[in-house]
């Protein structure tokens, strides 16, 4: 028996309720969307005005998701089929030009306002600082490591982890040996792609004091199967701290050879230890060589993959960690960057040390 349609009032009462479901439901999405903490610490002065921009497109698009939702939901309630409807066809549309012209008109307006308060933003966090005296520090992204190369006051030299003073304004140059990588610091929030061939660039400035103390750096662009483990920290130090280090780094380098002048490199301790100054990170951790206590399991156990071999193939190792990679292993694990993160003397002691431990 064909029913009859909905009732007008009735189809009134059903608007509605449907504006009462569709206000509440509005009100909770937007109380959820600023309560979740999307975010880690906003630690650069950057940061603030990205999660004020992503506040904003939260209250912006949860009134229009729930609106979307709440009239498909009323539709598929409202006009579903009924027993004995099965043949009936709907009736003829002609289209509804009041209707088209609002629906083009208000997401238009909608838009070209998000738009313009990002681009707005964009502005803003990408500025140069009025002062005009910012540290570029140049970061190389690689398969699979970051290395960041510093020239302060004509001193050139490269780390393995990176140090920024907090309150100073900061410049990457960012560049790639090999494929697209993406170098992003979450607790600073601006995130770019390090693209061979051309240098790419964004600015922080890590907040004083608020951000003094470790944080992530991750790749944030899928490079490669070691694309998980390209993950390093940046310290970020206060000024005193900062030019301390500074100081260490440019501090003119022992003569190179050992002898009475220049203080021999201890390599065993290198080894174990890492460089503390770079962040170069410790053989040991990764390796296990009876000589130096250490029995880290990441990589090959040097006691017996390196016995037998010559000084060349060790340093060959270091510096090109995937040219041969022992049976068992994977390339890419290893990071590439030794031969930028360690001095040629470290690296020569490094060699001379493992070469006599493992062929004794
Ligand atoms: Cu480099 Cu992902």
């Amino acid at each position: 028996m064909p029913q009859e349609s909905t009732p007008r009032r009735e189809r009134k009462r059903t608007v509605q309720q449907m504006v009462v479901v569709g206000v509440i439901a509005t009100a909770i999405g937007i109380t959820i969307g600023l309560l979740i903490p999307w975010f880690p610490p906003a630690d650069s002065t950057q940061a603030d005005k990205i999660d004020t921009l992503w506040d904003v497109l939260i209250i912006a698009t949860v009134p229009i998701f729930v609106l979307v939702t709440v009239i498909v939901l009323f539709a598929v309630i409202e006009f579903r089929m009924r027993p004995g409807e099965e043949n009936l066809d709907g009736p003829p549309i002609h289209g509804n030009t009041k209707l088209e012209v609002i629906w083009t008109a208000v997401p238009a307006v909608l838009i070209v306002g998000l738009v313009t308060y990002a681009y707005i933003v964009l502005t803003d966090i990408e500025k140069a600082p009025a002062a005009g005296n910012e540290r570029v520090v140049t970061v190389t992204g690689q398969q699979f490591a970051w290395s960041f190369a510093y020239n302060e006051g004509g001193k050139k030299f490269t780390t393995a982890q990176l140090y920024l003073p907090a309150g100073e304004s900061v410049k990457f140059d960012v560049k790639s040996k090999d494929v697209i990588h993406d170098f992003w610091v979450p607790d600073f929030r601006m995130k770019i792609d390090a693209v061979p061939g051309i240098t790419t660039h964004y600015r922080v400035t890590p907040k004083n004091p608020q951000a003094i103390g470790d944080h992530a750096i991750v790749c944030a662009e899928l490079c490669g199967l070691g694309h998980a483990f390209m993950r390093q920290t940046a310290h970020v130090l206060s000024k005193a701290d900062f030019n301390t280090w500074l100081a260490k780094m440019t501090a003119p380098k022992p003569a190179p050879g050992g002898g009475a002048a220049g203080a021999a490199i201890n390599a065993k301790q290198l080894f174990t230890a890492g460089d503390a100054d770079t962040g170069a990170t410790a053989c040991g951790s990764c390796h296990t060589l009876a000589d130096a206590g250490t029995t880290g399991t990441t990589g090959p156990d040097l006691d017996k993959t390196l016995k037998g071999k010559d000084a060349a193939f060790i340093k060959e190792s270091i510096l090109d960690p995937n040219k041969q990679i022992t049976q068992g292993y994977q390339p890419g694990i290893m990071p590439p960057n030794f031969g930028d993160t360690l001095s040629p003397e470290q690296v020569d002691a490094l060699v001379k040390y493992l070469s006599e431990v493992t062929n004794k």
